[in-house]
């Protein structure tokens, strides 16, 4: 069976401030009844295709997890538990580590985020077994979608792959570009966005660590080698985890190794990154209000209110995004909620 890794460690800042430190946005009910997190649970559930995922995290949210996966009856294999937060480069070699261990060195890992919106349907499943056949021959697979709109949130991959069509060479892996970069490569053509989810061998993926990020690859090893147990918990040491370079999975490995692969999906997909994305994706009333929570409107359009427990009022504005908690309030255009993240960062160093 493939062995699903949750990635479940980032913060979510551009969603503050119902994403919160303590409380990030995999583990909020942002689309539905049940949190993005749980929502990734569900779509490994088949125990024909996966076996139970493993889950690696940061050590402050252990409990959200465990309580969590327990409401929607999934069963992990385990979680891993980090000391402190050096992004997905080393969390991916640690759960490849791990994997290899507890599966065999021929296991093939579904790397997935917990942040995702996924529509499943058939066209989701088969690529799903196409990466993995590929992945055990030794490839790294992406998963490409077919880019929209110049976004400078993603990362892009150049291929012939085409819709539906089988998985195919990359031919470059361009992180994040700016704005002007962007929109060359929409120009261009022949580009996907990467989905973040990845299908590869544990034993492909370390040996890729080994040439490309040998200090990622110290860190992982030796955090896993002295780990300790504790319940269903695996704490990675915290000495060697916190040598790890801090950096993502797409700059250290993705942007320079020469296995990659894509296979172009067209299922349904967002990155639920900021409150517009959460806007474009939920259901929105006839003046494209997407709201939540108790809220009143009068003569509002094109926007986001969203409240947690306060009755939230609004009248007369168009574009605006208003998310109150029972701490803390934001208001702003909605059109600009990408700047929330830089916001969150003076917020965080004024404390
Ligand atoms: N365990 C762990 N530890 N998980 C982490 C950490 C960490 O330190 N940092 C982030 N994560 C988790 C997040 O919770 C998320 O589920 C996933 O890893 C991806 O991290 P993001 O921080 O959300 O990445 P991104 O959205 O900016 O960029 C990535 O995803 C895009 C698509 O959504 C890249 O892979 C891009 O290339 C891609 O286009
Ligand atoms: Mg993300």
């Amino acid at each position: 069976p493939i062995v699903p890794v949750i990635l479940a460690g980032g913060q979510g800042t551009r969603l503050w401030p119902m994403s919160r430190t303590a409380r990030p946005k995999q583990f909020l009910p942002l689309t539905g009844e049940f949190s993005l997190f749980q929502q990734t649970l569900s779509r490994v559930a088949d125990l024909n295709i996966y076996a139970r995922p493993i889950v690696i995290t940061n050590s402050e949210y252990r409990f959200i997890v465990a309580e969590q996966a327990l409401e929607v009856g999934s069963p992990l294999s385990s979680v891993l538990l980090e000391p402190v937060a050096r992004n997905t480069a080393v969390a991916i070699a640690a759960a490849a580590a791990f994997a290899s261990a507890r599966f065999g060195s021929d296991a093939v890992l579904h790397i997935l985020p917990s942040d995702h919106d996924v529509i499943v349907d058939g066209g989701y499943r088969s690529a799903i077994t196409q990466a993995a056949e590929a992945a055990s021959k030794g490839l790294l697979v992406t998963f490409g979608i077919i880019p929209t709109h110049a976004e400078t949130g993603y990362g892009y991959i150049k291929s012939a792959a085409s819709a539906g069509g089988k998985v195919a060479s990359v031919e470059r892996f361009v992180e994040k570009p700016n704005q002007a970069r962007a929109q060359e490569m929409l120009a261009e053509g022949g580009y996907l966005w990467n989905s973040g989810m990845f299908m590869i061998g544990a034993t492909a993926f370390l040996d890729e660590c080994a040439t490309l990020a040998p200090q990622t690859l110290a860190a992982a090893r030796g955090a896993i080698e002295s780990a300790k147990i504790d319940l269903d918990f695996v704490r990675l040491d915290e000495t060697a985890f916190a040598r790890a370079p801090n950096i993502s999975v797409d700059y250290a490995i993705f942007e320079k190794t020469t296995k990659a692969a894509v296979i172009a999906v067209n299922f349904g997909w967002s990155d639920l990154g900021s409150w517009d994305a959460v806007w474009k994706n939920g259901d929105r009333d006839s003046a494209q209000n997407f709201t939540k929570g108790n809220v009143t409107l009068d003569n509002v359009s094109n926007s986001l209110i969203a409240s947690d427990h306060a009755h939230v009022a609004v009248s007369g504005l168009d574009d605006i995004a208003v998310i109150a908690t029972d701490d803390a309030v934001y208001v702003g255009k909605l059109s600009e909620a990408q700047n929330v993240g830089s916001m969150v960062k003076v917020l965080k160093a004024h404390k």
